[in-house]
């Protein structure tokens, strides 16, 4: 062999021991995976959009009419009916607020729909041409049937039950939804803001074309554009999560790339080096998505929506953790950057203690990789809706509860 060979040798070998502890530690991007059933778990995420989707009655799609968590979180859970579906109301994101307890409030007036976290991340508007209007978004979370029997039927909806589970726990007993259950937390944006943010960041599309290519809906006369959307299903003890984007969302593969195996017919896109918040192209559906869709009757609008990634474990093989999270639900509107975010991660920290509050202190840190409760906390089966909890007997709360001087989901 020539040197010039032993001397790439070496590089190559040192080049690799280099590089071995950063993999270790440096987050990789989650990519899904192959479930106990056989499945896929990318096709069971389309599996599930496509039913969260599909036309429902009075103009709605189907998870506009499951149990938001101002129907569940409550003394007097109930499953909402048509008059609890047309007072729909969202809310400014919970995780942003709790991650930035005394940050920004949000705008006057606009308790429903408020402030990005981090509007810089997104290239997202801090200023409106209307005056009194500050860009914002909202949200809400929606859990289906078989997720809210069995939070109200276990009383998990209040302190006071969680108190009474925490007991319960004592003697062994764990909180495990239904292989059915199915949650979807969804981002909404203005439609005026929306269209700025767009402008912006190199779309050129108008008003009307915009308007064809989202989904919107109208909340107390304001109409919103959906950007994005969460959903968590119990195909697995560790659950299935799954995030889904516009294709025009600025930024939408930066950092982690876009995986989808099952409904993209370009599998990998990866992450564009350089500048952020560039355009990537659109996921040209799969003739399997698009027979799916049909079945179901999703509008077609909802072909614009891509599938980010999957998510079913903590850790790639070789112990690297994996990263997760959406370019705007986690990176502009909580302001989490996506290396410090990984959905199953942060769910598997949520938690409560004896006296039925929640337990927030890994949370706040962004957890990463595997995740370990403390003795004294009980796992509340990957679910945060009770950060939501804001009735509280005054004698049960022994510790301040993190969000009760914000009026996060207060009926009005
Ligand atoms: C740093 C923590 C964190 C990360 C990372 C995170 N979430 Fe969440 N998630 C929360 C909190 C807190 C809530 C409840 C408050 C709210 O609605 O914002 C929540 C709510 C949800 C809900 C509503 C159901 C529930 O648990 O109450 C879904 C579904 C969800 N997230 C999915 C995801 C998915 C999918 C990802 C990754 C792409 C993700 N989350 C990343 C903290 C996180």
């Amino acid at each position: 062999m020539k040197l010039r060979d032993w001397i790439l040798i070496l590089m190559a070998v040192l080049a690799l021991a280099a590089d071995l502890p950063a993999r270790a530690s440096q987050a990789v991007a989650a990519s899904g995976g192959v479930l106990a059933s056989g499945v896929h778990s990318d096709r069971l995420a389309w599996q599930h959009f496509a039913a969260i989707v599909a036309p429902a009655s009075r103009g709605r799609v189907e998870f506009e009419t499951w149990a938001a968590d101002e129907d569940i979180y409550s003394e007097t859970p109930a499953w909402p009916g048509p008059a609890a579906q047309a007072a729909r109301r969202l809310r400014a994101s919970v995780l942003r607020r709790l991650l930035a307890p005394h940050g920004a409030e949000s705008a006057a007036g606009e308790s429903d729909c408020g402030v990005v976290a981090n509007a810089a991340a997104g290239n997202f508007p801090v200023q409106s041409g209307r005056a009194g209007q500050v860009p914002c978004f909202a949200e809400e979370v929606r859990r289906n049937r078989a997720t809210y029997r069995y939070i109200v039927q276990n009383q998990l909806n209040t302190q006071a039950g969680l108190a009474a589970a925490y007991q319960k726990a004592q003697g062994g007993w764990r909180v495990s939804l239904p292989e059915d259950a199915v949650q979807v937390k969804a981002d909404w944006v203005p439609f005026d803001t929306l269209a700025a943010w767009l402008a912006r960041n190199g779309v050129r599309q108008n008003p009307a074309q915009l308007r064809e290519a989202f989904y919107t809906t109208l909340v107390e006369g304001r109409r919103y554009a959906l950007v994005a959307m969460h959903v968590s299903s119990k195909d697995a003890p560790n659950w299935v999560w799954a995030s889904f984007e516009h294709r025009f969302n600025p930024g939408r593969c930066d950092t982690m790339g876009c995986n989808d195996s099952y409904g993209a017919t370009r599998r990998r896109i990866a992450p564009l080096g350089g500048a952020q918040n560039r355009q990537y192209a659109g996921c040209a559906k799969t003739a399997a998505l698009k027979k799916l869709f049909e079945v179901k009757r999703v509008a077609a609008a909802w072909d614009n929506y891509c599938l980010k990634a999957s998510e079913i474990a903590f850790t790639a093989r070789d112990g690297a953790p994996l990263m997760h999270g959406n370019s705007f639900t986690e990176r502009v509107g909580a302001g989490i950057p996506l290396t410090r975010s990984s959905c199953i991660s942060c769910h598997a920290s949520a938690g409560f203690g004896r006296d039925g509050s929640p337990y927030t202190k890994q949370l706040t840190a962004f957890p990463m990789g595997t995740v370990k409760l403390p003795a004294d906390i009980v796992a509340n089966d990957f679910i945060w809706g009770i950060l939501t909890i804001n009735a509280l007997p005054v004698e049960q709360a022994s510790t301040p509860h993190n969000l009760d001087r914000t009026r996060i989901t207060a009926r009005r």
